[in-house]
């Protein structure tokens, strides 16, 4: 399970998060709403381990992780600008975790492509992601995210650049690999529709604090 506890964090002398706890359980969606500048980037990062809170604790079945170094935590953070390699072709990119946990490269190229597939940009595995459009760059950055299996999901925004067709078809996607896959998912979105959709629980930042909403 996915704990953090009483996370505060100030940002150049103002207070950014003031006593945030949340609890995610494997298998389970939360989400998080609430407006633009309100922290909800910053709190992913600080559960992905890329920023440290100024107090408070990040847990993973009891232990604190909050000094674990990012790629030890065993997450996956989808960034809300994706932050895909330009230099690397699609199936490279998708298969870059899987590559850094010592998987033989033509397996782990194998495991992309078949996931690509499957968020329709199977024949275009071997393209630069940098002539991709928004929404194919944001199908290329699920598809990395998901892949190595992590025990949890971050994700922020994830499906802002789709096209409504799409956006129900990678909810669906989404939701079907968290549960089959035990996944602690956490999902940032303005949309509070896709939000009730595919999460459980709902809480709005506000104030620096949890508000829960359903
Ligand atoms: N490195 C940083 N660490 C923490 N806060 C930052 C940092 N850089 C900028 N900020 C400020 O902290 C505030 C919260 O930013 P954050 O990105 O977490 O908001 P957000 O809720 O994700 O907003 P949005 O919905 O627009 O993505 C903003 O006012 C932002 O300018
Ligand atoms: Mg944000």
């Amino acid at each position: 399970m996915l704990e953090l506890r009483q996370i505060r964090h100030r940002y150049r002398h103002q207070s950014l998060l003031d006593d945030v706890s949340l609890s995610v359980t494997p298998g389970q969606t939360v989400a998080l709403l609430g407006a633009s500048g309100s922290g909800k980037s910053t709190l992913l990062r600080i559960a992905a381990g890329l920023e440290t809170p100024d107090a408070g604790q990040v847990h993973w079945d009891g232990a604190d992780i909050t000094r674990l170094p990012p790629e030890r935590r065993h997450f996956a953070l989808m960034f809300q600008d994706f932050a895909l390699f330009p230099h690397l072709d699609l199936r490279d990119n998708v298969a870059f975790g899987l590559v850094e946990q010592g998987i033989r490269r033509a397996e782990a190229r194998a495991q992309a492509e078949a996931l690509l597939s499957r968020f329709g940009l199977g024949g275009r595995a071997r393209e630069r992601t940098t002539h991709l459009s928004g929404g194919e760059q944001q199908r290329v950055a699920l598809a990395r995210a998901l892949i190595t299996r992590p025990r949890a999901l971050l994700l922020d925004e994830p499906f802002s650049a789709l096209d409504a067709e799409l956006r129900t078809q990678l909810q669906r996607e989404f939701s079907t690999r968290i549960r089959e896959a035990g996944m602690a998912a956490v999902l940032v979105t303005h949309d509070e529709a896709e939000a009730r959709a595919m999460a459980e629980r709902g809480w709005r930042l506000e104030g620096g604090r949890l508000r829960a909403l359903w």
